[in-house]
């Protein structure tokens, strides 16, 4: 078994490209990485424990490492070895986060409830918009006061501080206007050292948010409903150690059936939990592509005789994923027919759109919609990717397209997927990675092995 090279070996992501030949099946098995929207929140949770907390299958990524430089800066020591991260929280004693690390990492915002409830106070850097939309986080405030905080945004900071006199938050009836996944972690979070009991209604439901929730759980928290749109948590006083594994990544297993689909593949995923991908398989199986569940925890992509055009709306889980949206657009510019795309979770996330049709793809996008006509062929072209599934699609739409494609953007790509070329080129893609010098780089040349992936 090929072990893949750990990531310091990899260069400066954002000085380098990938490049890609097209056109080649793929064939053989891909381990799939912990969930990075799992494991970033449960490093956000771990603050709610004094004592040591060790999570498993924890994925290498740029911003599993910005949360780790986050949590540091709060007191708190993390050491990694492979994919177990060890935790201690028990000396974190500053509420104040870093300025430049919170802007540049969303998910950190997310702690701000965990720290609330352990500190009494807390000042958190609001994460700000991003590519993909504004990213307001008013259903985070809104939740905290509810629970007896007082919050004050001044100078791009998000002042809190309890206001009752034992410093503790307050139990609470919390309905979410919209199922927002980041509202919901941070006010279970806040909730689960709160006196007395919070209701989250119109709660989402996401398999992260029910991952963290069985982490807190596995702390001695009482989380019950995590899954449905009703949270019930009732408060404690004091979490204690645990041992626990992140579920496997649902988005880069959905990346790789996309990545099969595309160039007609035979490939293995696993450990994959089937029902966190229903909306994606089931979308793929509409367009004709044959997806089997041969072991548990496993799925098996194999060849599709021809892509069918297909309409996709995106919605808050168990709906379409909207991560999932854009290596679908890549999938649907070479199937046969017309297909509609509808975004409706992020305001601004059809952005590849115009990076697709650089490599000959025909869409065409009016506000939130994209309509895209299928061709029969997309041609390699030098590409941009603009956010993290943007760059995803167009490695996607690169395995499929004639000639050489040459993508840049990989700092978002690093963001969210652990070693994707690398695991491609394990089950025969003709990619490499470049440096900026074009010499510098790991050049890894992929005979027509099939050899499995293991990390
Ligand atoms: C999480 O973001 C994920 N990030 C996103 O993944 C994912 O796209 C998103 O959930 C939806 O599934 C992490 O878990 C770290 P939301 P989050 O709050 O929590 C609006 C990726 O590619 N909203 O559910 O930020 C918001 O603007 C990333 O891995 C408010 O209006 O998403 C958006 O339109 C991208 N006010 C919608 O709700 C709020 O207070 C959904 O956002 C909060 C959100």
């Amino acid at each position: 078994m090929s072990s893949l090279p750990d990531a310091k070996l990899l260069p400066e992501a954002d000085s380098s490209v990938l490049q890609i030949w097209g056109g080649h099946p793929l064939r053989g098995h891909i381990k799939v990485s912990g969930a990075k929207n799992s494991a970033l929140v449960l490093m956000a949770g771990a603050l709610l424990c004094s004592e040591d907390c060790r999570i498993r299958n924890v994925p290498l990524l740029a911003d599993v490492e910005r949360m780790g430089q986050v949590l540091s800066a709060l007191g708190v020591s993390l050491e990694r070895n492979g994919d177990i991260l060890d935790i201690n929280a028990r000396d974190f004693s500053t509420s104040k986060a870093p300025y430049e690390l919170v802007t540049q990492l969303r998910a950190s915002f997310f702690a701000i409830g965990a720290i609330l409830a352990r500190l009494g106070v807390a000042q958190m850097p609001l994460p700000g918009g991003c590519a993909i939309g504004a990213r307001p986080v008013d259903l985070h405030v809104r939740g905290l006061q509810a629970m007896g905080a007082e919050v004050q945004i001044e100078h791009g900071i998000c002042n809190a501080h309890v206001l009752s006199s034992d410093g503790r938050l307050k139990g609470a009836k919390i309905y979410l206007d919209s199922p927002s996944v980041g509202a919901t972690e941070t006010l279970m979070m806040a909730a689960t050292l709160a006196d007395g009991e919070t209701i989250l209604d119109n709660a989402a439901r996401e398999p992260e948010v029910v991952d963290l929730a069985n982490f807190c759980n596995s702390m001695g928290a009482k989380i019950q409903g995590a899954g449905t749109s009703t949270i019930t948590i009732q408060g404690v006083r004091k979490l204690h150690s645990t041992d626990y594994t992140v579920i496997p990544d649902r988005i880069e297993a959905g990346t790789f059936l996309v990545a099969g689909a595309i160039t007609r593949s035979d490939l293995l995923l696993s450990p994959v939990v089937p029902e966190h991908l229903l909306p994606v398989i089931f979308k793929l199986q509409e367009m004709g592509v044959p997806i089997v569940e041969e072991a548990p925890n496993s799925l098996r992509i194999l060849p599709a005789d021809t892509l069918k055009a297909a309409d996709i709306e995106t919605l808050p889980h168990p709906g379409f994923p909207t991560d999932m949206q854009a290596p679908f657009m890549a999938l649907l510019a070479v199937a046969e027919g017309d297909s509609l795309i509808n975004e409706t979770v992020f305001e601004n996330r059809l952005r590849h759109a115009s990076e697709l049709n650089r490599l000959g793809a025909d869409i065409r996008v009016k506000g939130n919609i994209a309509f895209v006509r299928g061709v029969p062929l997309l041609s390699g072209a030098p590409v941009l990717g603009s956010d993290l599934r943007a760059a995803a699609a167009l490695v996607v739409a690169g395995l499929a397209a004639s000639g050489k494609t040459t993508i840049k953007g990989l700092q978002f790509l690093d963001r969210g997927y652990d070693r994707l070329d690398l695991k491609l080129q394990q089950v025969g893609a003709k990619i490499q990675r470049l440096g900026e010098t074009g010499t510098d780089a790991e050049l890894i040349e992929n005979g027509n092995n099939s050899a499995s992936v293991s990390t």
